[in-house]
């Protein structure tokens, strides 16, 4: 046999491999009899997805609004990787709360032992994760948490000032929002209180080369991934990040007796303090669980407020009545009066969930009760919460900001489980209050007295960074910011 054909039989011998693992993965749930959506070869039920020509959310929501009411779950595939697409409340409840034991797991690619800032809640799972949770949830109290408005509340003067003096000016308001929040990590989680120049720009780019392939393959294959050493962050990032915390940790200890004003002291000042490098990874966390969607959450929000004057107008009132009724002081009283304006944060994140679905996996195997479905045990679960909250069953003409739907009464007549940007359950977002307090200071700041309205830059309707797993947009907002003293 001469080399030609050596090699073709090789050739032809590596793609039948290839093509029977593909049929033997993709046949997963039909070899289950389990109800799924067919798959197209390799790429199974997100084609698209991976090259960026369709948001993961929008090939969920498609899956969801064919198979809902059908079965408490369907089947489907994300390339090989067979995922439980759940479309039922009450199974989303058993999932995140009554049985959440049994999903305690998210099934993120995580590599502490080299990687050591990946030892953060959001990426740990198993038995570490437990530990580090313990210890968490005694830092994020609602009694620490009131402790650090007064400190956020300092830093949002920082925006006052971004939004100067003008009259009247464009801005980017991804810009604008980015500059509050990074301020406000950088000081919380980091201690850092002067010039972030340098912290911004890791914040930018310590994803390294973020590509959804590579993603992807660590999620597939994480012992293979672990095996080859692979680094979900630039190695220089995340450098930087842990001689931050090291620095100030050494900082803080030499310092006598502190207000409490930041994460890094509540951190180590527990009864069992994590060590030094734990704590620079729960600090890291911050900026990978947090940044995002909070700077989507207060772009989305202005955008759709400068959509609809009359809206701004009532959350403007309400700020003003409100910081009037308290002396013109942020108190943590007034942030709870703030209801309207609570109601808009809330819609903002019913349409533009900034994670658009929960992650879990079955580390054991659960019947659903009363019935002949059964998730098996390492099954990976997908919980599409931006499909549910854009579900016209659930939320009428769901595609219109209506941040009437947050009043009690219409909050009252939804099934539970229908609004969940933040999870819920164990492994819910430990910093929902935190988030609420930031967002709300941050919305009061931006919005006392200032109108935001759209401008030829504005691009409406507004779209979404495929390439990315959570919700952002795909371009800076620009809106005309117009100062209004009254
Ligand atoms: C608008 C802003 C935010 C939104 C919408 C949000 C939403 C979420 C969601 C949906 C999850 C997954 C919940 C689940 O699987 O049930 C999560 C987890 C988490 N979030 Fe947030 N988050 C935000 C900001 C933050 C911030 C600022 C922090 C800072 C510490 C943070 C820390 C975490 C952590 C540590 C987890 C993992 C918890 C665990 O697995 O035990 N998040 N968040």
């Amino acid at each position: 046999m001469d080399l030609l054909h050596r090699a073709l039989l090789t050739a032809v011998s590596a793609l039948s491999l290839f093509y029977a693992l593909v049929k033997i993965s993709l046949g997963y749930w039909k070899r289950r009899g389990i109800l799924h959506e067919k798959p197209k070869f390799f790429w199974g039920n997100i084609k698209g997805v991976v090259g960026g020509k369709r948001h993961l959310q929008d090939a969920l929501q498609v899956i969801y609004a064919k198979y809902k009411g059908r079965a408490p779950f369907v089947g489907f595939f994300a390339c090989l990787k067979p995922f439980v697409l759940v479309l039922d409340l009450e199974l989303v409840r058993h999932i995140l709360v009554k049985h959440a034991g049994n999903f305690t797991t998210r099934g993120l690619y995580s590599n502490d032992g080299s990687e050591l800032l990946s030892g953060n809640l959001l990426q740990l799972d198993g038995h570490k994760w437990r530990a580090l949770h313990a210890q968490s949830t005694g830092v994020f109290t609602p009694a620490n948490i009131n402790k650090l408005l007064p400190r956020i509340v300092l830093i949002s003067r920082g925006v006052q000032r971004s939004l100067g003096k003008e009259r009247l000016q464009t801005l980017n308001i991804n810009e604008l929002v980015d500059s509050y929040n990074l301020d406000v990590v950088a000081s919380m989680a980091f201690g850092l209180s002067a010039d972030h120049t340098e912290f911004r720009r890791w914040t930018q780019s310590y994803w390294g080369k973020f590509s959804l392939w590579r993603a992807y393959l660590a999620l597939e294959f994480p012992l293979l991934a672990q095996l080859l050493n692979h680094k979900s962050y630039a190695v220089s990032a995340m450098a930087y990040f842990q001689k931050v915390v090291l620095g100030q940790l050494q900082e803080q200890r030499r310092r006598d007796r502190q207000p409490l004003q930041t994460f890094l002291q509540l951190y180590s000042n527990m009864d069992q303090p994590l060590d030094d490098v734990q704590i620079a990874a729960q600090a890291f966390g911050f900026i990978l669980a947090g940044l995002v969607p909070l700077n989507a959450t207060l772009s989305f929000c202005l955008y759709e407020l400068a959509r609809q004057p009359e809206l701004q107008d009532r959350v403007r009132a309400e700020i003003r009545k409100t910081l009037e009724q308290h002396s013109g002081q942020l108190t943590t009283e007034g942030l709870k009066e703030l209801l309207y304006t609570k109601q808009v944060l809330n819609e903002t994140l019913r349409l533009h969930t900034p994670y658009p679905f929960l992650l879990r996996r079955a580390t054991k195997e659960f019947e659903l009760p009363g019935s002949v479905f059964v998730i098996a045990r390492g099954n990976n679960v997908l919980i599409p919460t931006a499909a549910i909250h854009r579900d016209p069953a659930i939320y009428e003409e769901p595609l219109r900001f209506d941040p009437d739907r947050f009043e009690t009464e219409a909050k009252r007549t939804r099934p539970a489980m229908s609004f969940l940007p933040f999870g819920d359950g164990l492994r819910g977002c430990i910093a929902a209050q935190f988030v609420e307090q930031e967002l709300l200071v941050g919305l009061v700041t931006l919005l006392q007295y200032h109108r935001y309205t759209p401008c030829s830059k504005t691009t409406i309707p507004l779209e979404y960074d495929n390439g990315r797993l959570l919700l952002m947009p795909k371009t800076d907002i620009h809106l005309n910011v117009e100062r209004v003293d009254n």
